[in-house]
């Protein structure tokens, strides 16, 4: 195979934290010791107990356990704050960047510890403490990132619901992990259009049961009237001024859990991932310092939602473990128009700027134009994240966005992995458009066939992690049997990503994307099961299956095929009125692209459904859909074909 190779730049090397020979001796020692290597990188952060075992862990079937740094205890709002007071109180924190173009400001290590210490007294005060459960449903705000530190610093644990889902799909994650303590605002502003948040919140709370919510606490963002529940409801500027600044840190367990995330798996109803305090935050941390090279004084920007595990680690918890200054943005790229993204580096002299590729493909389609209406001469690093960035999109973000002199780093990992496994270093990796390259210090990358077998040299297959590191997810809320049914029970004693990928002859890694039935649009994991589970709710639907299709700028788009119950009619109306009903039921971001009504679906003869054969009519490429003859009604595939929404 012809690969571009893009060797790293000699301004690239000049004081990065790595090279090549040191990206491979650290390899190699966090590989060889790994309780040597994270017992050293463990100290990075401040430990009130500091620890003196490192590592206990085990991917035995039946016995899954992961605990790092365990008899160590710590404060993560501690680390994120208090210990950057005395160098740094002055810094820039967070640089908020408003929807609305001549909106921002700047938030100094003193003044987030003194926000958050409120954030967190209003907390306590409603009887919030250690092990609690909190769910953040906040627009791109200060606040989110004070309601996050303020739990944190109580040990009590936040979920954050992304703003863009439905009231259904909030309430279920309130009620999955029984949180007591709703943290929202009256609206949310993106594009220049309202969200009700407040609004939805109501409605969630409605749909459980009495008593189930004790408080709910407003943050005011546009000042838009909205109920509030006399005894339940507060604005948080009005409770901010009853309590004081200053607000202890108390030391909890490195195993302490942080918060929960819930995340689309390819089964059932998303997942409350667990993440914890101790290995968490270094992974978090050290990942972000090495990765991004983040060098003192450097304005780092990563454009995610704190709803999804890269605003956690990438926005919040790792640059502010390192005392960095994270910008944070409320908007969109194409607000006011489509070159916000580089005039909001010009603005703020962004050294580093971390973003998905459906962006890039997006901001693509209107040209060269609006980036080269500005300098973006701050820039010294790129980063994407989401899904596989296809070599074009890489191409233009190289060359257009960072003007040749930037390298891109090209981040795999997943809301399970806390932080960045498959990555370039700047100073270090020669890049390949369109590959993560390399594994980050004690990551170990296994291929496994369709057997299970361990391949060597270079393969496609699927892509495995032989060994733990810190920042790996220690179970599912409420379900240790889930977490080690999905993650270790297809290869014993390897922990299983979900995803396939090709190890080139370098060693270097292609993420190919999910073997299983997630798919990827713009970036957010979608289960196939929660659209069908939402479509087959609705009355006129008997049944329905859902795949990915390629799509241009999301990635992947949602294929719905969908039977109608005897006597309904197939038609654009009750397209439209699907689509509408998934949004309504789980959120924008689960509106199918295309439905197709199928008066049957490929079934096997003890009644499974031949997915792979769904996937190929959605790819528009049915011409190997291999062996269909074990198919109970074999003429259903011809009226799929005939009948398809995706034709080139
Ligand atoms: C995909 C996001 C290719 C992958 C941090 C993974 C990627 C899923 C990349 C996790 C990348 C993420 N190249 N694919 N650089 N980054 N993915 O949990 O399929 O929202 O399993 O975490 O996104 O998505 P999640």
């Amino acid at each position: 195979m012809n690969e571009k190779v893009v060797a790293v730049q000699d301004a690239w090397r000049q004081g990065a934290l790595v090279d090549d020979a040191k990206y491979q001796e650290m390899y190699r020692a966090s590989v060889s010791d790994p309780e040597a290597f994270w017992g050293e990188h463990g100290r990075r952060i401040d430990w009130m107990t500091p620890f003196s075992k490192v590592k206990n862990t085990s991917f035995a079937p039946g016995n899954v356990s992961i605990n790092w740094f365990e008899d160590g205890r710590t404060n993560v709002a501690y680390n994120c704050i208090d210990r950057h007071l005395e160098t740094r109180g002055d810094q820039t924190a967070i640089i908020w960047e408003g929807d609305d173009p001549n909106e921002s400001k700047h938030i100094t290590y003193r003044e987030l510890h003194a926000q958050v210490c409120r954030m967190a007294n209003i907390l306590r005060n409603r009887g919030v403490g250690k092990g609690d459960r909190v769910t953040i449903y906040l627009p791109m705000i200060p606040e989110a990132a004070y309601a996050m530190l303020a739990c944190a610093r109580l040990g009590a644990i936040h979920s954050i619901v992304f703003g863009g889902f439905s009231p259904d799909s909030l309430a279920a994650r309130i009620q999955g992990c029984d949180a007591k303590v709703v943290i929202t605002a009256d609206e949310g502003l993106r594009g220049g259009r309202k969200v009700p948040l407040k609004a939805n919140v109501d409605a969630a709370i409605g749909r459980l049961p009495k008593d189930a919510v004790d408080h709910v606490i407003v943050v005011r963002r546009t000042g838009g009237s909205v109920a509030m529940e006399p005894g339940r409801d507060v604005y948080y500027h009005e409770a901010a001024e009853q309590v004081t600044d200053a607000c202890p840190a108390e030391a909890f367990e490195a195993e302490h859990p942080l918060f929960i995330l819930y995340t689309s798996g390819s089964t059932g109803q998303p997942k409350g991932v667990v993440h914890t305090t101790g290995g968490y935050l270094v992974y978090a941390a050290m990942t972000h310092q090495y990765v991004f090279d983040y060098r003192e004084g450097e304005v780092y920007w990563c454009t995610a939602d704190v709803g999804w595990v890269t605003g956690h680690s990438y926005i919040v918890y790792g640059p502010l473990a390192n005392g960095a200054t994270t910008l944070m943005f409320e908007g969109i790229p194409t607000y006011p128009s489509n070159a916000r993204f580089w005039e909001v580096i010009d603005k703020h002299k962004v050294n580093i700027f971390y973003t998905a590729p459906t962006a890039i493909r997006s901001l693509m389609g209107a040209g060269e134009g609006p980036v080269k209406t500005t300098s973006r001469a701050s820039l010294r690093v790129l980063g994407s994240v989401g899904e596989p960035i296809n070599p074009e999109a890489w191409d233009w973000y190289y060359r257009v966005v960072g003007d040749s002199r930037c390298p891109i780093v090209d981040t795999w990992w997943q809301t399970e992995t806390g932080g960045i496994l498959i990555t370039p270093l700047p100073g270090a990796t020669a890049l390949k458009p369109g590959s993560a390259t390399r594994p980050f210090f004690g990551v170990q990358p296994v291929m496994v066939d369709a057997e299970g077998k361990q391949i060597d040299g270079p393969c496609e297959g699927n892509l495995c992690i032989a060994d733990s590191w810190p920042g790996q997810m220690r179970t599912v809320y409420g379900d240790h049997e889930r977490f080690e049914q999905t993650y270790f029970s297809t290869y014993p004693n390897l922990y299983f990503t979900g995803d396939g990928a090709r190890r080139d002859a370098d060693g270097y890694y292609w993420i190919t994307g999910r073997v299983d039935d997630v798919i990827n649009v713009s970036g957010h994991r979608m289960g196939t099961a929660e659209v069908e589970s939402s479509l087959v709710a609705h009355a006129k639907v008997a049944e329905a299956a859902v795949v990915g299709f390629p799509h241009n700028v999301k990635g992947q788009g949602i294929y719905a095929y969908v039977t109608l119950n005897e006597g309904e009619e197939g038609d654009d109306a009750l397209r439209k009125e699907l689509v509408a009903w998934v949004r309504k039921d789980i959120g924008p971001i689960a509106s199918p692209d295309l439905i197709q009504f199928a008066p049957g679906l490929p079934k096997t003869r003890s009644g499974k459904i031949m997915r792979r054969i769904l996937r190929k009519i959605a790819e528009d490429d049915f011409s190997t859909l291999g062996d269909t003859s074990t198919l109970a009604d074999p003429a259903v595939v011809d009226d799929l074909i005939e009948n398809r929404q995706n034709r080139a």
